[in-house]
């Protein structure tokens, strides 16, 4: 029988967080220590902390790879938020060691304390038969349903998210506010997005929730049936007053340049972003999600739609002498 517990309240306990040296788990981190949470993370020996100084929050060094860290993390935790995952690979078993048995293992050690336990999951577990990294998504969905038992919990699947610190659209979004971006997709392909505040929001919903909810949930910033590329350049383009070429790019030369980047990655012995398994999800041409489930399982609104957004992320149309493609705030 799960009770009311709100932050201030001693019974609250910790909320352990991995991923916090990302981009969706350190905005996450912020947000939950802004409503007063006690917030416990994981950080690997190796990663760059730096964001997370100043925060308050208790750093746990450990991996996703060393079950005996992640027992630490969770003991007596009221929730578990798992944030962590790679988005970066070629092969199933490079992501299926994180986003699979990470989620397994982590699952794993928190049971017997029973939190209520979040997966940052993704939209792409729709879609497994695309990409590694969507079929890894999809199966660790299945391995927090394994081991979660009496458990509650929740997978949120969220579209492509975006916001300060963000590394993946961010990037696109600087190219159109100089005028010129790059049409990754196939034409007439509509996507969801979701500003990372308002995914944040979402999950402190969750966490205020008196009830342990569990199930698998979409999530998008309320632009119902989504976006298609002629609408985001529309969008950016009134926010910066200019015109934006279009520069749409071939799936073939795509698929040319993902396979010359794996080439390169393995010579330097890193993990690419673009690879054939990245390519099929862009040309994807439904990545729309809804929000209906969501909305009446946690009474979640998301606040922002694209162009306000843009305008936090990058302060795109807020006047002379802001604005010029830099980034605002710090992820
Ligand atoms: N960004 C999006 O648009 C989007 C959309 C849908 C779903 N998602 C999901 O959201 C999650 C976070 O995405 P993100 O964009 O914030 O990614 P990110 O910026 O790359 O952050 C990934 C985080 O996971 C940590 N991590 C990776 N391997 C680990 C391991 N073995 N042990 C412990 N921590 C490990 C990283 O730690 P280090 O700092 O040590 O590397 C980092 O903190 C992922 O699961 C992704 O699938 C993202």
């Amino acid at each position: 029988m799960w009770v009311d517990i709100h932050p201030g309240d001693a019974r609250a306990g910790v909320v352990a967080l991995t991923g916090a040296t990302g981009f969706i788990g350190g905005r996450l981190a912020r947000r939950l220590r802004s409503a007063g949470w006690q917030v416990r993370v994981l950080v690997r020996p190796a990663a760059n902390t730096a964001s997370l100084a100043g925060l308050g929050v208790q750093q746990l060094k450990g991996d996703l790879e060393d079950q005996e860290s992640l027992q630490r993390l969770v003991a007596d935790t009221y929730a578990v938020i798992h944030c962590a995952g790679t988005v970066r690979g070629v092969t199933p078993a490079q992501f299926n060691r994180i986003n699979v048995e990470g989620v397994a293992r982590l699952a794993r050690a928190a049971v017997s304390q029973r939190p209520r336990f979040l997966l940052l999951s993704s939209l792409a577990a729709r879609e497994p038969g695309l990409s590694p990294y969507a079929a890894s998504k999809q199966q660790g969905e299945q391995a927090l349903v394994a081991e979660a038992g009496e458990m509650p919990w929740v997978a949120l699947r969220p579209p492509a998210v975006y916001g300060p610190g963000d590394r993946e659209l961010l990037p696109l979004f600087q190219w159109m506010g100089r005028g010129i971006v790059p049409v990754l997709g196939s034409v007439g392909a509509r996507f969801s997005l979701l500003y990372v505040d308002d995914l944040a929001a979402a999950v402190l919903q969750w966490l205020h929730q008196p009830q342990g909810v569990s199930g698998i949930f979409e999530l998008h910033d309320g632009h119902a049936g989504g976006y298609s590329w002629d609408e985001v350049v529309a969008i950016a383009s009134v926010l910066r007053a200019r015109h934006i070429r279009r520069v749409p790019i071939p799936a073939l030369l795509l698929r040319l340049l993902a396979g010359l980047s794996v080439s390169i990655s393995r010579l330097g012995g890193y993990a690419p972003m673009l690879t054939p398994g990245k390519v099929r999800e862009l040309r994807h041409p439904d990545w729309v999600c809804d929000n209906v489930a969501i909305s009446r399982a946690l009474a979640w609104t998301p606040q922002v739609e694209l162009a306000e957004g843009l305008r936090r992320t990058l302060g795109w149309g807020e006047g002379k002498g802001k604005g010029k493609g830099q980034v605002p705030e710090s992820g």
